[in-house]
């Protein structure tokens, strides 16, 4: 980190104190109205599957889940059905996961190695990077062009220990030019590519993505919908805000931080005493904890806009870097992710199902982001941004 960098951070974290003081927090200049047809659309759902996640990147996984050559990992994103494969050179390429022959699943297992990926239908197989091997009974199928009919393979990057996909084959990927260099570089120095994903899952919920990622944006509904975990912990409706065109990132104060209200906080690192989270346009919230990292992301469901897949990873520094022995590493990331999985579950996600359903009434009427709810402002105004020029483009 260079110390522009820490000195910032402190600098952010001493207004979210004065904030904390005053009892303010950043705010942005309108309150911004939007209507309940953006969650049950299928029109709408269609754009946002087209022009968001079928244009820009988005992060699939944490390099360390295909860690080794022939690593595999498939999953649903909003336009295809994909395989995520680590190949021999250690790059890693994403197909779409449908057999060439008659268009068999090629791979049902959502984690794996394969040396060759092999059709249950007929048994045609394929290569790893994506090239034709083998035609069952060949002499008797008639003459095809191997190169012609290999997997489709969609724009694939790792950058920042993620690795991003563009859904949609024959796009463009550019990771740090989608980041822009601010927030490319405030990547950069944290320690991402060095850490593992100790965890990762994914909950299939029938809430739209939007809504979902939203509450993981929001910092202002803490102390109503989990008065005895979070708000434990985190302040409510406290945050420094830094917009960064796309992207944004913004401190919220923990309780810990409450002695430096009246102690001189001169000499003290007071980034142990925050979260800091950061949101990455389209569909990703990384939060940087004192200690290890988290990313939540949520995808759109590819044909329903009441449903969605939210993943979270805890991304967490190696065994061998933790100074801790493996049992112990083992048991304090186990107890890290049983408390975020009790809050998700027992907390977020009936607030979240609940909301979805209310948006189904016939006469939901127009609802309101506040100023204070400053990132998701920005979310929503950088997802109609998205949304415009890509309807633009197709006239
Ligand atoms: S569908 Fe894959 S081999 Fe026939
Ligand atoms: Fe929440």
């Amino acid at each position: 980190m260079t110390t522009v960098e820490r000195r910032s951070r402190q600098d952010r974290i001493l207004r979210a104190l004065d904030h904390l003081r005053d009892g303010t927090t950043d705010e942005v200049d309108e309150v911004s109205p939007f209507g309940p047809e953006e969650y049950r659309d299928p029109e709408i759902a269609r754009q946002e599957r087209d022009h968001i996640f079928g244009t820009v990147p988005s992060i699939v996984a944490h390099s360390t889940e295909v860690a080794k050559p022939n690593d595999f990992l498939t999953l649903q994103m909003p336009r295809n059905k994909v395989i995520v494969v680590r190949q021999q050179d250690g790059s890693v390429k994403t197909f779409v996961n449908l057999c060439r022959h008659r268009g068999a699943l090629l791979e049902e297992e959502e984690r794996g190695q394969c040396r060759i990926l092999s059709c249950p239908y007929h048994r045609w197989s394929y290569n790893t990077d994506g090239s034709l091997r083998a035609i069952t009974k060949g002499q008797t199928f008639g003459e095809v062009d191997s190169v012609e009919r290999g997997l489709v393979e969609l724009p694939t990057e790792e950058r920042h220990g993620f690795i991003w996909v563009v859904d949609r084959a024959g796009a463009e990927i550019d990771v740090a030019s989608w980041l822009g260099e601010e927030m490319d570089e405030i990547l950069s120095e944290y320690p991402l590519a060095d850490y593992v994903a100790v965890r990762a899952e994914g909950f299939d919920e029938p809430v739209n993505w939007k809504l979902m990622q939203d509450a993981f944006l929001d910092g202002y509904h803490i102390q109503y919908a989990h008065p005895n975990t979070a708000a434990k912990h985190i302040h409510t409706n406290v945050m420094t805000f830094e917009d960064y065109g796309r992207h944004c990132r913004f401190i919220a104060p923990r309780k810990s931080i409450d002695r430096f209200l009246e102690e001189d906080s001169t000499g003290h690192d007071l980034s142990q005493y925050v979260t800091e989270t950061h949101f990455l346009l389209p569909n990703s919230t990384l939060l940087k904890q004192p200690d290890h990292f988290e990313l939540l992301t949520f995808r759109p469901h590819p044909t329903d806009p009441g449903q969605s897949r939210m993943e979270m990873r805890l991304i967490v520094p190696k065994v061998e870097d933790s100074h801790l022995d493996e049992a112990k590493w083992t048991k304090l990331w186990d107890k890290n992710w049983e408390i975020l999985l009790a809050v998700l579950h027992q907390e977020d996600f009936p607030l979240l199902r609940s909301s979805q359903s209310g948006m189904f009434s016939a006469d939901a009427a127009g609802m309101l982001l506040g100023r204070n709810e400053v990132a998701n402002q920005l979310f929503h105004r950088e997802k109609r941004r998205l949304i415009a020029e890509g309807e633009a483009a197709r006239g």
